[in-house]
């Protein structure tokens, strides 16, 4: 009868668990970065919209942010964000994996070469976020930092 009684725990274990993740999934509106477009990466600075990197306005308070990523940094890498913007991030890299996470929002993906990856977040606080790379990319990877000001 102990046999049923780990497995009633087990079951249990399992149930909390599915729970957990299937709540932080809908409730925190955590997603999965999609993958839409490849691009050449030796190609990257002349195919838009990363030609002209940056925070271009789509809608009423709808903004695409273009980033390009390389060793060993972020192009822009000082923006400026209205607060509550919703703001769609498409990243792609001219060399090798990187990531990219903003500490305190829902964003973290990875940047790959040959692949732009996106991602949208709505900036609804005030205050000064930072891009992190979070994927080692080389001997530059701990410098890999940009900064976004929500004003
Ligand atoms: Cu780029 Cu680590």
């Amino acid at each position: 009868k102990y046999e049923k009684i780990w497995l009633t725990f087990g079951i249990g274990c399992l149930i909390v668990f599915l729970t957990v993740v299937g709540v932080s999934a809908f409730a925190a509106g955590q997603q999965p970065p999609s993958c839409l477009t490849t691009i050449d990466p030796e190609k990257v600075d002349t195919t838009p919209p990363f030609d002209q990197p940056g925070l271009v306005k789509k809608g009423d308070n709808e903004y695409e942010l273009n980033i390009v990523v390389a060793a060993f940094s972020f192009t822009p890498n000082a923006i400026e964000i209205p607060k509550g913007a919703k703001v769609t991030i498409n990243v792609t890299s001219k060399d090798v994996i990187h990531g990219f996470q903003i500490p305190g929002t829902n964003v973290n993906m990875m940047v790959e070469p040959g692949y732009v990856n996106s991602l949208t977040t709505t900036f609804d606080e005030p205050g000064e976020y930072t891009i992190l790379c979070n994927e080692y990319c080389g001997a530059g990877h701990h410098m890999m930092t940009a900064r976004i000001k929500v004003v």
